[in-house]
């Protein structure tokens, strides 16, 4: 029988145009969605809503099963409503609800707008075919288990009107006792302790029982990006924004020599969870401001940002000059506008910036203009130490943090002969991580 159940809840507070909705398996994820557009199909009038799974079968065994269901639960199934093919439902309202599977681009482009789109299981879908029919969509849910990091992570929440949700079957009060049995079964193969918490160590390399399975609980569990394998260095999680409440510490810059990226974050922590924001990265970057000079220095993209990040956290600040005006110092002439602005940018950017030492004329020039920049000390073996210290950690990032998450996702021990893990990183440490190493090495002035 239908219940209202906390996913539900959870997923009707979702704003963006587009919603990416993450989860354990047995979430009440697409349980969640369909009632939700049912809902809109009868209060508003006219609307188009396309359901959208990989094949026509998975379609109709999924999404089409629950939608007669609820609609057979809640009394509102009108048989003479309904047509088989292609499969279609039209509501009091003359809103329409269609299911449909698309195997070309051409084909989801011929199939024209709509007011909502609902991808289910998306990460079956390739992102052509998706792109297509979410530009040609007023509104978007995408449901999935995240076996692996996908379009939906890579493209989608990337882009400013997204956001995300991650379920678990926890959230799910409707979840048959049957698939909870599997999930603690699964659950005792993967953990040696299966009772532990997260903070206790639940993931932590010994306390896994059999990698395989770890994962498994990870994604089908926990509701997580798959990715853990023992060889990858760090696990962590994708977040909308820094939480309320959590404790900033000074932000992290890695200075990539051209054609590199020049990279500086944001850090927070709170207890064993740290959370990381990707402020901007960048390639071809100049190490010193100087006049004429063609491309950008690592201290004009830093005002950029200064402005940026003041602009957006002051929506209500009116600037009435060009940006570089306020870079400047107070002059008599100034309003108190003028001044407030000039003052909140100030303070922007006396935060500390934690930077690579080798970096010395970038920190002089940060300094000279303002920064306050201070060269992190890399005693012998700190870059272990300083992964191992990381490692300890929770790792949350935000969801705009493009380069961080492809770095976490990508960074892996070395492997010997025999297939065995050796705790030595494989590769380069992928851009943005270091930045955040020297925040972790930072620790003492915090
Ligand atoms: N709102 C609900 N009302 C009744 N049963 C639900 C509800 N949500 C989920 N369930 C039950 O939980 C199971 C899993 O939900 P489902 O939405 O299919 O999960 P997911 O899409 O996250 O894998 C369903 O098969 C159903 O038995
Ligand atoms: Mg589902």
């Amino acid at each position: 029988m239908f219940k209202r159940t906390t996913a539900i809840n959870k997923i009707k507070k979702m704003e963006a145009r587009k919603k990416v909705v993450q989860g354990s398996t047995s979430a009440g994820k697409t349980h969640g969605i369909i009632p939700i557009l049912i809902d809109k199909c009868i209060k508003e009038r006219g609307i188009k809503v396309t359901v959208v799974a990989e094949t026509v079968p998975a379609v109709r065994d999924g999404c089409v099963d629950i939608f007669k269901s609820v609609m057979g639960d809640t009394n509102r199934w009108i048989e003479d409503h309904w047509v088989g093919n292609p499969m279609e439902y039209t509501f009091g309202s003359k809103s329409r609800m269609q299911f449909k599977s698309f195997d070309s681009v051409g084909k989801a482009k011929a199939a024209g707008k709509r007011d909502i789109l609902f991808i289910n299981e998306g990460n079956h879908i390739p992102y052509p075919i998706a792109d297509a029919l979410m530009t040609r969509s007023k509104e978007v849910y995408i449901d999935f288990n995240a076996d692996e990091e996908f379009w939906a992570h890579t493209e989608v929440l990337t882009e400013p009107n997204s956001e995300f949700l991650s379920l678990t079957y926890l959230d799910n009060e409707a979840c048959p006792e049957e698939i909870l049995e599997e999930l603690r079964i699964k659950k005792s193969k993967a953990f040696l302790d299966p009772d532990l918490t997260e903070e206790e160590g639940l993931l932590h390399q010994s306390n896994v029982k059999d990698a395989h399975w770890a994962n498994w609980w990870l994604v089908y569990g926990m509701g997580r990006v798959g990715s853990y394998s023992e060889r990858r260095i760090y696990q962590f999680s994708i977040v909308n924004e820094i939480p309320e409440g959590v404790k900033r510490v000074p932000r992290g810059m890695d200075f990539g020599s051209s054609p590199d990226p020049t990279i500086l974050i944001d850090a927070y922590v709170d207890g064993v969870e740290i959370y990381f924001d990707e402020l901007f990265s960048e390639n071809n970057l100049i190490p010193e401001k100087l006049e004429g000079a063609e491309r950008k220095s690592v201290v004009d993209r830093l005002n950029e940002v200064a402005i940026e990040e003041v602009k957006k956290a002051h929506p209500d600040l009116v600037f009435d000059q060009e940006d570089g005006f306020y870079l400047e110092k107070e002059g008599k002439d100034d309003t108190e506008e003028q001044k407030r602005i000039k003052g909140l940018i100030r303070n922007y950017k006396a935060w500390m910036i934690v930077g690579d030492s080798s970096g010395r004329t970038q920190l002089i020039d940060m300094r000279e203009h303002g920064w306050n920049a201070r060269g992190v000390k890399k005693p012998k073996g700190s870059k272990f130490g300083g992964i191992t210290q990381l490692r300890g950690y929770s790792i949350n990032v935000t969801k705009r943090s493009k380069n961080l998450i492809e770095g976490f996702q990508s960074w892996n021990w070395k492997i010997d002969a025999n297939g065995k893990i050796i705790t030595e990183p494989d590769g380069h440490e992928p851009d943005g991580l270091a930045a955040a190493r020297y925040i972790i090495l930072s620790k003492p002035v915090w």
